[in-house]
């Protein structure tokens, strides 16, 4: 896969060229909305640029600059993948001898060679799928995982955060001990039963919001890093 240049705090596309498109052409308001975001947003634009499949790349890109946790990992679980701007930061970042495995709901186009899996995170078989193809602990599990939004508010919180545990699950079954754990949380960081979780489970927990995140998003991302280990876990 050809390498690409890794720099994201430095997307300085800027913003005077302001596209506008114009009402009817069958367009429903939302998705001129969507589409006018997209033709205005500098990390699009850049993302296309990089090859990337996606702006969420620069998200990974920001914090992994801030965090370092890329670096010091070979092998990689990307949960909630499609369409893969994380996956391909990641294969970036491991080379050739690491191993990423990517999942999600979705079918992703094959990623070099990332090992990719369709289906739900949550369901029963998925932890046991997911450690075969890695062929034993993650140094890294990241998290992007979203529901779509219903609309209603309680429903929508209620859902990210269950989808938050099933990856810390997911994470503590996994991890070798020192490992790191990424996910996407909601603004105001962490739950607080969560939190509590994290910080037994960890030496070090944080948060960030990264510039490519956008601002009216209530989405921002914890990073734990340095799993203690459970006598429990999935057996290497
Ligand atoms: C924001 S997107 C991920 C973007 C990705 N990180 C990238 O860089 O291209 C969130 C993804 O989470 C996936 N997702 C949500 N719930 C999931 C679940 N239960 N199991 C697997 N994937 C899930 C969605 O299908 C969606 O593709």
């Amino acid at each position: 896969m050809p390498k690409r240049k890794r720099s994201g705090g430095d997307v300085s596309v800027g913003r005077d060229k302001t596209v506008k498109l114009k009402r009817g052409k069958g367009r429903k308001v939302s998705s001129r909305r969507w589409l006018e975001r997209q033709l205005n947003d500098p990390y699009v634009a850049e993302a296309k640029r990089r090859g990337y499949r996606s702006r969420a790349a620069f998200k990974l890109i920001e914090l992994d600059e801030k965090f370092r946790f890329l670096a010091k990992s070979n092998r990689v679980v990307d949960l909630g993948a499609a369409p893969g701007g994380w996956t391909q930061v990641v294969l970036d970042a491991v080379g050739p001898k690491g191993t990423v495995v990517a999942i999600d709901l979705t079918p992703i186009e094959p990623i070099g060679d990332a090992v990719i899996l369709t289906g739900d995170v949550r369901d029963a078989d998925t932890e046991d799928q997911l450690y075969h193809a890695l062929g034993g602990r993650a140094d890294l599990v990241l998290s992007d995982m979203a529901a779509s939004a219903t609309g209603h508010a309680p429903t929508d919180h209620l859902r990210i955060v269950g989808l938050i545990e099933t990856a810390l699950d997911f994470a503590e079954a996994v991890l070798t001990p020192g490992g790191t754990f990424v996910a996407k949380v909601l603004q105001g960081g962490t739950e607080r039963d969560l939190l509590a979780r994290l910080k037994r489970e960890f030496a070090k927990v944080s948060h960030a919001k990264p510039d490519a995140s956008r601002k009216e998003s209530a989405e921002m991302y914890v990073i734990a890093a340095g799993y203690r280990g459970d006598a429990n876990s999935t057996e290497n």
